[in-house]
């Protein structure tokens, strides 16, 4: 088969991690007779030096036209570099917004797993750690704070800035069923998280999800407020299977959940739509510090790919292949070094990729 992938390197690391993906998705797709051609576009920063704009409409109506995306990373250091002094709709993130909103990706997936290998970078006490935990957050990614009306003003001679977070109950019902359905697929737990003893929208949220609850009985669905969330993440990691939330605090609890398994140059992410077309890119940023140094950890961006051959080319068998070429290498003992531990071989990113291709 054909799969059409718009690839967009991006700023900082993305390039190098890109550079890697590319290479095993070519090694996959050689041995399982699949063709991946890909079309670059430029997004964040590079495309603010090149065009002005963190994301031309050419290149989102070129996303749309392919059957997934593949991201690197996009910004830059918010201290020094130049995109930072550029009105906010023109920075490089701006771009990540509007990608996320042209193509309707209303759902972002982001998986905590404690990956056996590394249990030692794990940042948690063992007997916390226990058997170790699994779980992902089902962020909404495309309403709420991030997409309601804002301004800056001057109210009555002070300067007032104001943002709205709105949901409607269709974007909450679809958000909710993505976490039913991938709940259904794992240990069957959705806990949803709001701040319903202030907010409004939380009440909402609360209502409308007890009532999608009812189509899925098989389904156990929990509710927690935000703030004793983030605790019990800490606290108890394994008690979760889908944390459900709206996009400001899902943008904050899985920054918590990815630090929590000590490996966030190791997690990936998806963002899902109605249709089979998803973007796809690591959870870590852009890192600046590190770009060009052939420091970067591949794998996040990597796994990003096998959740791309999975929810969008339904190449299952290929994406477990993948994931256990990953493992296979990391049991080898390589590590790049955000995840170098005595003993271990510390290797650099292009080393990484290419001993990923040799298991496959
Ligand atoms: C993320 C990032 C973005 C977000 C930023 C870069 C706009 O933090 O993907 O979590 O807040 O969504
Ligand atoms: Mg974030």
């Amino acid at each position: 088969m054909d799969y059409k992938i718009t690839v967009i390197p991006g700023d900082g690391i993305g390039p190098e991690i890109i550079r890697e993906t590319r290479k095993v998705l070519d090694a996959l797709g050689a041995r399982y007779g699949h063709n991946f051609s890909y079309t670059e576009v430029l997004m964040g920063g590079v495309s603010i030096d090149a065009h002005g704009v963190p994301l031309t409409d050419e290149a989102l109506s070129t996303a749309k036209d392919s059957d997934a995306v593949l991201l690197g990373a996009v910004g830059g250091n918010v201290g020094t570099s130049n995109w930072y002094s550029l009105p906010p709709n023109l920075r490089p993130e701006a771009g990540l917004l509007k990608i996320r909103k042209g193509l309707n990706l209303f759902a972002n997936i982001r998986p905590a797993v404690l990956f056996e290998e590394l249990k030692g970078a794990c940042p948690l006490k063992d007997e916390i750690i226990g058997d170790g935990f699994d779980f992902v957050v089902m962020r909404e990614l495309t309403g709420g704070l991030y997409f309601g009306d804002r301004w800056t003003k001057e109210v009555d001679g002070l300067r007032t800035a104001k943002d709205t977070l709105l949901y409607n109950e269709e974007e909450i019902v679809r958000i909710a069923r993505q976490a039913f359905e991938i709940a259904r697929k794992r240990r069957k737990k959705v806990c949803s998280v709001d701040k319903a003893n202030v907010l409004d929208s939380s009440r909402l949220w609360r209502q409308v999800t007890e009532e999608v609850a009812k189509d899925y009985p098989d389904v156990e669905l929990s509710h927690m407020l935000v703030d004793n969330c983030a605790m019990q993440i800490v606290r108890d990691p394994s008690q979760f299977d889908v944390i459900l939330t709206e996009n400001m605090f899902g943008d904050i609890l899985s920054d918590e959940a990815s630090m929590v398994t000590g490996s966030i140059g190791m997690l990936a992410s998806a963002s899902l739509g109605k249709t089979k077309l998803g973007l796809y890119e690591p959870s870590h940023g852009s890192a600046p510090d590190i770009a060009g140094q052939n420091k970067a950890n591949p794998i996040a961006t990597i796994l990003s790919s096998a959740m791309m051959l999975r929810y969008s080319f339904d190449l299952d068998m290929e994406a477990n292949v993948l994931e256990s070429a990953i493992k296979e290498v990391l049991k080898k003992g390589y590590r790049t070094i955000d995840i170098m531990s005595p003993g271990k071989t510390l290797v650099g990113t292009d080393k990484m990729g290419d001993l990923i291709v040799a298991e496959i």
